[in-house]
């Protein structure tokens, strides 16, 4: 067979791990391995190149992706689908491995439902957002990442007696923010999934230091609104008129307008830290190299089984797969049961 692979939406630490893994099973069985630039565009622009054991070898620690990755949506692009098709046919590919989010997997779940296109899925995101796996590769970097972070800020905090705010990326949910959180031991966390209000924030910080504690850290997540006993909520964007092809508008900022609010509200001098993509550099760790490869194992697998339309997932300790239909068809949110974690150790 001749397998392409292609990683699509934002990079994170562990796609070069996957590419690997999916290579070298792939190459065991006898198959070819073609690698496809920049996620959906190279099959829209036919812009292809073979992997070998020279391209795949030192991969494991490495971040980013040797393929390049972008977040063309063929759906959105004149002719984008049929070219897809054509470029796939005239390279006499057989099988597609789609590395990616919620996007990239839901152009691949389409592109089988209608066009029985021969693709597998591999779920990766730093922001933990898929549904029908556990958990998806990328995430567990950034959570490590965002917690030596808050660590870092912990210090400095104290020596100052300030409020700390850490803005973390997730973009609609909070993944990245309460697993950080609780790991660093933020003093309040902010998701989109459990708006607590600017009110609700400013009384813990007061209340803790009430207790004696003269410095707070406060975890706030990209996506979560800026809510108010009023009422009224508020969704702050990097650039309102900034969206990608799949309709996303870039998020950012919300750590500012929050630090204000703070200082204006309880007094205390506030600062703030934006991770921004820190969170999606450098090596992934051992979990996301491990996880990354386990994926990649069944991706090839699933090829080599002409099992197509399905994903590689984690549930438990298994790697096991689901439809790329039930993984793309709603975010995985934070359960408040996770939230509750959080909250034990607010104020
Ligand atoms: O989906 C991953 C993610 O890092 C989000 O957490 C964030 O909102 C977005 O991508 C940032 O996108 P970009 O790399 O295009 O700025």
């Amino acid at each position: 067979m001749r397998i392409g692979i292609l990683t699509g939406g934002g990079d994170c630490p562990g796609l070069n791990a996957v590419i690997r893994a999916v290579a070298r099973q792939s190459f065991s069985s006898g198959h070819e391995v073609i690698g496809v630039r920049d996620g959906w565009r190279g099959l829209v622009d036919g812009v292809i190149e073979p992997l070998g054991p020279r391209e795949i070898s030192g991969l494991l620690p490495r971040g980013g992706t040797i393929l390049g990755t972008t977040r063309t949506n063929p759906y959105r692009v004149e002719g984008g689908v049929e070219h897809v098709l054509e470029v796939f046919a005239r390279e006499g590919l057989d099988a597609l491995v789609a590395v990616g989010g919620e996007d990239t997997l839901g152009v691949a779940a389409r592109l089988y439902d209608e066009h029985a296109f021969p693709v597998v899925g591999v779920p990766k995101t730093i922001d933990n957002d898929l549904a029908a796996t556990d958990y998806t590769f990328g995430f567990d970097t950034a959570v490590a990442i965002a917690t030596e972070a808050i660590d870092r800020l912990h210090t400095t905090a104290e020596s100052h007696n300030r409020v700390m705010v850490v803005e973390v990326m997730g973009r609609h949910t909070g993944w990245i923010a309460v697993m950080s959180g609780i790991a660093g031991g933020a003093d309040v966390i902010l998701i989109p999934e459990a708006p607590l209000t600017v009110e609700q924030a400013c009384a813990e910080i007061e209340r803790r230091h009430e207790r004696g504690k003269d410095f707070s850290i406060v975890v706030v997540s990209e996506g979560y609104e800026l809510s108010y006993e009023s009422g009224e909520s508020k969704l702050v964007a990097g650039d309102a008129r900034s969206t990608d092809q799949f309709g996303h508008v870039a998020l950012g900022g919300v750590g500012d307008v929050l630090a204000k609010e703070i200082e204006t509200r309880t007094g205390y001098e506030t600062r703030v830290t934006v991770l921004g993509h820190v969170q999606r550099g450098g090596t992934p760790t051992a979990r996301d190299r491990v996880l990354a490869t386990r994926f990649g194992l069944k991706a090839a697998e699933l090829v080599t089984q002409g099992r197509f339309g399905r994903m590689a997932a984690l549930q438990g300790d298994r790697i096991v797969d689901v439809s790329l239909a039930e993984a793309t068809a709603e975010l995985k949110t934070v359960p408040p049961e996770w939230y509750a974690v959080a909250r034990a150790f607010f104020g």
